[in-house]
């Protein structure tokens, strides 16, 4: 009992320090720290905050490693703050402040009406669907693109290089964002050309495929994935997309690429897996996060394949991706 109580306890309080880092990143301290140690009184005066509230805020961090506090009463940047830095290749900064993150924690907050109503929390937070809002908020999209591919960084380069996609003359990456999948996998296969099918206002600066020097070999499209998608490439991928939506969605989506896809042509789902039974799952506390967004939902094996069916594709394999990775290739062709 005893146990159970601080193990609830522990669990409650990460939510405060949550917010707490989100609140420092925010501020952007770890920035006006990279200079050197400052005074509370001057670290609020550049950030535009009071300073015992801010020295309470930094305290508690310090505690926990992010920040220290010195014997005169500055505060000094330690590695532990790093990822809070803007510039730095890591920068955790897009998921941790900015419009898209405040509108998660808002939504966090709707969890027990939408358990209760069966409506989804960030609808009743935000008065619209997740998307619709986002097509509304340039602004917030921006925010969210970006910590889409702070997400996505770790991730495209293990998708890239854990299948073959020699042989594959054209790729079109489904809601495929600014590029970054695309980016990575053309970037290894020199002869391989890609579609970037995304929504207008998402594809219109695709930087990362700019970067990497692949734009030459990509077209870019844009449409409604519950449409249709563009016909005549041979391989179809669709990452994170599906889980975005409840089954209904789901099954437009893919057959709209099962009537682009031929009867040659092959997909590849790059979604959160969930395993069954109660073993700590990080895809469940995904589960969780994207019901409370949009709506949608994690699947299991069982389930990817009876949408699969109902689309008139068969599921052929699932490949885990390597860690730190927690989703998995899943692949299809049609039935
Ligand atoms: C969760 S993000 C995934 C982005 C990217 N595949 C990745 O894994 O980083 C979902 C993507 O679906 C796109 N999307 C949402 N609704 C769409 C629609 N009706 N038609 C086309 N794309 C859509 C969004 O713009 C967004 O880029």
């Amino acid at each position: 009992m005893g146990d159970a109580r601080a193990h609830i306890l522990g669990i409650r309080s990460q939510a405060l320090l949550a917010q707490a880092i989100a609140a420092a990143a925010g501020l952007g301290i770890a920035d006006k720290l990279a200079a050197g140690p400052m005074s509370v009184a001057e670290l609020a005066g550049h950030c535009g905050a009071k300073p015992d509230p801010l020295y309470r805020l930094l305290r508690t961090l310090a505690g926990h490693g992010i920040f220290a506090e010195e014997g005169d009463g500055h505060f000094a940047l330690t590695p532990g703050a790093q990822p809070l830095l803007r510039d730095v290749p890591d920068s955790l900064q897009p998921i941790l402040a900015g419009d898209f993150p405040a509108l998660v924690w808002s939504t966090f907050g709707e969890l027990e009406a939408a358990v209760r109503t069966g409506e989804v929390a960030f609808e009743r937070a935000h008065g619209a669907g997740f998307f619709d809002y986002l097509a509304a908020h340039p602004q917030a999209n921006a925010s969210f693109d970006q910590a889409m591919a702070l997400v996505a960084a770790t991730e495209h380069p293990l998708i890239a290089a854990s299948h073959d996609y020699g042989g594959v003359s054209t790729i079109t990456d489904i809601g495929g964002g600014q590029g970054g999948l695309l980016a990575a996998i053309l970037s290894r296969y020199p002869a391989t050309r890609g579609v970037l099918f995304d929504q207008p206002q998402v594809i219109a600066a695709p930087a990362e495929l700019e970067a990497a020097g692949v734009l030459d070999r990509c077209e870019l499209v844009a449409g409604d994935f519950f449409t249709a998608v563009p016909p005549g490439a041979d391989l179809y991928l669709l990452k994170r997309i599906l889980h975005d939506w409840e089954d209904a969605q789901a099954l437009s989506i893919l057959r709209a690429v099962r009537a682009a896809l031929g009867n040659n042509g092959r997909l590849l789902v790059i979604d959160a897996v969930m395993q069954p039974g109660n073993a700590p799952d990080p895809n469940k506390d995904l589960d969780l996060n994207i019901m409370a967004l949009t709506g949608g939902r994690e699947r299991t094996e069982a389930e990817f394949a009876a949408l699969f069916h109902a689309a008139g594709l068969a599921l052929e394999a699932i490949q885990p991706l390597p860690a730190p990775a927690t989703l998995a290739i899943v692949h299809a062709r049609p039935a």
